[in-house]
């Protein structure tokens, strides 16, 4: 565990802990306000973050900043970052293996962030935080509390472009977020 930033983002250059490596062109750290209250997490970049390397400058993170205007969420007031930071090839679903190689850096990003809220964004996010007993759609818009952390686990935005029904659960969890960081700022 690094306990500066600078450290952390030197340890990650040239990472090669697992096949991911191979084809990225850029590694996805992460983004944001590193003193966010409110954390989102997705699961790994696809073809545009692996250009840019940041993370949610694609399709799902165009919609992902629609939301946030909407809600009056500031894009550089919060922090977002991935299960991965490689891209999956094709966009696959991260492979248990990747994901814990990599899970360190984002348990690291969560303990330098101190956020109060964390969104899990899709099944790959909430499984890997939380535990595979989870399942997103039994558990999207329901708050869990662990060591003080609050977690809101919702649908993944790539989601909600397949399936405009999503975006009202989607707007309702965020909005249930906005609340909860309200109702965190007036109990400091
Ligand atoms: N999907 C994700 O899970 N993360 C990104 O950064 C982009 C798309």
């Amino acid at each position: 565990m690094y306990e500066t930033w600078e450290e952390l983002e030197n340890s990650i250059q040239n990472c090669s802990k697992c096949k991911l490596c191979q084809n990225r062109h850029n590694i996805v750290f992460g983004e944001g306000s590193k003193e966010a209250d409110i954390m989102f997490i997705g699961e790994g970049p696809g073809a545009d973050e692996d250009t840019q390397g940041l993370p949610f400058v694609g399709k799902a993170g165009q919609l992902m900043n629609k939301a946030f205007q909407g809600l009056g969420i500031k894009r550089n007031e919060v922090y977002i970052a991935n299960i991965v930071k490689c891209r999956p090839p094709a966009n696959r679903v991260p492979e248990d293996d990747e994901a814990l190689a990599c899970l360190d850096y984002l348990r690291n990003q969560v303990v330098l962030v101190k956020p109060k809220i964390i969104v899990l964004l899709g099944s790959t996010a909430l499984k890997n935080i939380l535990g595979k007993e989870y399942g997103i759609t039994s558990s999207r818009g329901n708050w869990v509390e662990q060591r003080g952390i609050y977690y809101m686990p919702t649908w993944h935005p790539a989601a909600l472009l397949r399936d405009e029904n999503k975006k009202i659960d989607f707007w309702k969890d965020l909005k249930e977020v906005v609340a909860k960081y309200n109702e965190l700022q007036i109990s400091k």
